[in-house]
């Protein structure tokens, strides 16, 4: 590529950082939806014993065993829902993403979707004023809600703004706010700040502050360019988006490119998900898409999220909140890094390490659970193991799924796609979190040996199947999909795919 091009199309304007991080306000709360839970459980247990007028267990005397489970395990159930329930939100709204993004357009889908944020936000704050376990379970399921939306709003916009040489950095971004949100909640909830018997509302509510911060910077951000002309065929706002976004530049290239990108999909225009499901020319993107968001789910890091301070605890370890924290930090870090790396390495590359290296993690995390009786000093390799773990898939596993799916489609099918993508990994999501303190209750330490097994197999389908897409505009990304499936050896490697790639590229 000319070089005076390639520099061009890595220039950051502050326009562009602005809205890339206004969208990402998005993803922050998404992340502090998941971390915020695990801290504050012990005071908003006690919370709801006390609304539901129900002794601590602790507190009991005088009552016999079986009345006493039967009145505990109620407020166990409620608290899973409030748990859960996010993720079921997320499941069930997720769905709609395609269509609120054609319809409001990416900014205004954005705008609107933020109303349930602040709605949850609301019920949360106010749990101490009523029945709070209702208010907390409602306020959650809202909140997944929104989460379900944003997590695929966020990166269609990013990615749809981003210059190509850009796009992969700038889409880790998404997956950098996540774990900022989920860090930064670990440390508010800590009991001495706000994870204390008078502040777990507020703690809770907090998510609200984002979105009212996102909704107003909203109105200064320029909308997608590729929605503006693509979709509804404005190519002088379009023009005017792109110099925005990009500086005085001479946006021709730009335009050229998306004007291709329409003839082509003109008869393919606004496919539902129906039709995605359907049809033979979606298949291969669409197999790749959900494998890498199932592989994401799959790998097993929500149980480190959701479990970590039990994990460590069995893992021997003395203080098991900081260690949760370490993990967040640990977490943040080699996100930051991927930033820098996924424009350079490839996205392919980096998802492959990303999950071998998790699998080689999980191996040795069983070791080490398992030999705990006989030597102490195994708790210290599981705790490297799982602090490796969490390294890895910030490498690559944690950030890429969530953008790949953008560059894998066109702009016709990409809403549909973001939608089935992102329902899948909400659904996978939500079976870990049901599940996975069952299967571990029934393999003991032998549970990571699971995701081992699962992690080799989503490995070796990397390495045949995902192609590159670094560097290739997403006209390129539809063109290689297409020589594929008319090639009649169509089982040709990702290897092979990425240098008919970069063969267009010359
Ligand atoms: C990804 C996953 C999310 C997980 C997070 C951890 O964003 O989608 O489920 O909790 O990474 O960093």
């Amino acid at each position: 590529m000319d070089r005076s091009k390639m520099h061009e199309d890595k220039h950051l304007t502050g326009s562009l950082v602005f809205a890339v991080f206004t969208a990402v306000l998005g993803s922050f709360q998404y992340g502090y939806g998941i971390g915020v839970i695990n801290a504050p459980q012990q005071v908003i247990e006690a919370h709801y014993y006390h609304v539901l007028g129900i002794p601590q267990p602790e507190a009991r005397t005088n009552i016999t065993e079986g009345e006493e489970d039967n009145e505990s395990s109620a407020v166990t159930l409620y608290w899973s829902l409030s748990v859960s329930i996010f993720s079921l939100g997320g499941m069930v709204s997720s769905f709609f993403v395609g269509w609120i993004a054609e319809r409001l357009g990416r900014i205004k889908g954005m705008m609107v979707v933020n109303s349930l944020s602040i709605i949850s936000a609301l019920l949360m704050g106010l749990a101490k004023f009523g029945a709070s376990h209702a208010l907390v379970i409602a306020g959650r399921l809202i909140l997944g809600f929104y989460c379900g939306l944003s997590s695929g709003l966020v990166p269609m916009y990013v990615g749809e703004i981003s210059p190509t040489a850009l796009r992969g950095a700038l889409g880790t971004l998404h997956q950098l706010a996540i774990v900022i949100g989920i860090l930064i909640s670990q440390i508010i909830g800590l009991s001495f700040l706000l994870g204390s018997e008078q502040f777990w509302p507020l703690l809770l509510a907090l998510s609200g502050v984002p979105a009212i911060l996102q909704i107003i910077l909203l109105f200064f951000c320029p909308e997608s360019p590729r929605y503006l002309y693509i979709n509804l065929g404005q190519e002088d706002k379009a023009r005017k988006s792109l110099r925005r976004l990009r500086g005085e530049f001479d946006p021709s290239k730009d335009i050229a490119e998306m004007k291709k990108e329409r003839e082509e999909a003109a008869s393919e225009k606004k496919v539902s998900i129906l039709q995605l499901l359907k049809s033979i020319s979606y298949r291969q993107p669409l197999v790749i898409a959900l494998v890498l968001h199932i592989s994401q789910q799959f790998s097993g890091i929500n149980a480190i999220f959701y479990y970590s301070t039990n994990i460590f605890k069995k893992a021997g370890v003395g203080q098991p909140v900081y260690a949760t924290i370490g993990v967040g930090v640990v977490n943040t870090v080699f996100t930051v890094i991927s930033v820098f790396l996924v424009e350079k390495a490839g996205r392919r590359f980096l998802f492959l390490i990303g999950l071998a290296g998790m699998c080689v993690c999980t191996i040795i995390m069983t070791i080490g659970l398992e030999l705990l009786s006989k030597y102490t000093w195994m708790s210290y390799l599981s705790m490297v193991a799982i602090f490796l773990f969490v390294t890895f898939f910030e490498i690559g596993p944690g950030p890429i799924p969530w953008f790949i799916v953008a560059e894998l489609f066109g702009q016709g099918p990409r809403p549909a796609a973001m939608a089935v993508a992102g329902c899948c990994n909400w659904t996978c999501n939500f079976i870990i979190g049901m599940c996975f303190q069952y299967i571990a209750k029934l393999c003991g330490s032998y549970v990571f040996l699971i995701f081992a097994v699962l992690l080799l197999g989503f490995t070796l389908f990397t390495y045949f199947k995902v192609p590159e897409t670094k560097g290739k505009s997403f006209e390129q990304i539809s063109a290689e999909f297409r020589r594929r499936r008319q090639s009649p050896r169509t089982l040709k490697t990702a290897t092979e795919m990425e240098y008919l790639g970069s063969s267009t590229d010359a």
